[in-house]
């Protein structure tokens, strides 16, 4: 009998319908286990889709068979007692002239996802896709003020939001239309009931990608918004500490647990070039992210370092990926872009 890594690598030849990816990188294979009738592969729910399902089960099953040694195959479904179950008739609604929405999220606040947002939404306009990027941060008016928003927000004659345009991307910031008033209100539960009405109230026109920068954390706001809103797929931003790590976890099982496909995971703050000697210094132990994303099954898209110019850009509404196009850090960005648009186009093959 096969050892489960062994049965694990051929697996790896199953790909997610409608994708050139496999099942394994997509981490949908929870366990494998040797049982002495035969095989039992466990998979995590992938979809809402009953024929997805019902292919992928099948092609399991097919694949496993086929390895020298193997008796029989089990393929069971995971459905982890905390799955969040669709609240009766939601359901996930496209956003009008959007082609793709992603989710930008993180397992803890501060590790630099509003600025990998911004800069990975204009590198992907580089890459001449029509891009528009919603910072759903009702608390936190950081892409506003990332790429400069200081203009009023107008509504169409039907009352719908005109999103702000600024170097070649469409955006809007939920906190453009809150004060420290009315976000008092907003806490709780209502929040992510307007987030989700508000986003689809945006006059997008027509996109191939709208970014959204979720709110730091995976709870009930960030759950809520991948379950209402059709996502193509999920990014999640990590620094290298240990104490991030853990939490990239539970940004990729959020994702997972609502059949969201995870495109990739992105190490920021990963290492530092000092400006003097060009040396590369690793302040934490980098590498985490890669490892992790490995163990989970999930592409890694990428390291970024901490420059002094990614945060001025962010600071001074001067943004790196847009204003230097020269800048090492804007090629990974790019490298990162070229990686998602590759992802987000095999969604539609
Ligand atoms: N690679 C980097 N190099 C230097 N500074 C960075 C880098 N990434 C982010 N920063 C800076 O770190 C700070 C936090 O970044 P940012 O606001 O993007 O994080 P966030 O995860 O969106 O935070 P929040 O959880 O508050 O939404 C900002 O001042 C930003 O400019
Ligand atoms: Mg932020």
């Amino acid at each position: 009998m096969p050892t489960p890594n062994e049965i694990l690598i051929e697996l790896k030849k199953v790909k997610y319908p409608g994708f050139t990816r496999d099942i394994v990188s997509f981490g949908m294979v929870k366990d494998i286990e040797i049982a002495h009738k035969g095989v039992v592969v466990t998979l995590s729910a992938p979809s809402a889709n009953a024929e997805v399902v019902a292919q992928i089960v099948e092609d399991v099953r097919r694949t496993a068979a086929a390895i020298p040694g193997v008796p029989a195959v089990d393929v069971h479904m995971e459905q982890p007692a905390d799955t969040p179950k669709m609240a009766p008739g939601s359901h996930r609604r496209p956003v009008p002239g959007v082609r793709h929405v992603i989710a930008v999220a993180s397992g803890k606040g501060g590790v630099g996802k509003s600025t990998v947002a911004v800069n990975l939404a204009l590198a992907m306009r580089a890459a001449g896709w029509r891009i528009g990027l919603l910072d759903a941060d009702v608390y936190g008016p950081s892409v506003a003020m990332m790429v400069g928003a200081e203009h009023r927000v107008e509504l169409t004659p039907e009352r719908r939001i005109i999103p702000l345009e600024s170097f070649g991307i469409r955006y809007i910031s939920m906190a453009l239309f809150v004060n420290d008033e009315t976000a008092v209100i907003w806490r709780g539960p209502m929040v992510t009931k307007l987030e989700t009405e508000f986003l689809f109230n945006v006059e997008w026109g027509e996109l191939d990608c709208l970014v959204l920068d979720l709110p730091p954390g995976t709870g009930d706001a960030q759950l809520t918004i991948t379950q209402r809103v059709a996502l193509a797929g999920g990014v999640v931003v990590t620094t290298p500490q240990e104490i991030a790590l853990m939490d990239v976890r539970r940004g990729v099982t959020m994702f997972q647990e609502v059949g969201v496909p995870v495109l990739g995971v992105i190490e920021n703050m990963s290492y530092h070039i000092c400006r003097k000697c060009g040396a590369r210094h690793e302040i934490f132990a980098h590498g985490g992210g890669a490892r992790l994303a490995r163990d989970l099954g999930v592409p890694f898209l990428g390291e970024l370092p901490i420059v002094r110019e990614l945060r001025e850009g962010g600071d001074y509404a001067r943004p790196l990926a847009a204003v230097r196009p020269d800048h090492p850090v804007t090629a990974a960005f790019r490298s990162i872009a070229a990686q998602i648009i590759d992802g987000l186009k095999r969604t539609e093959a």
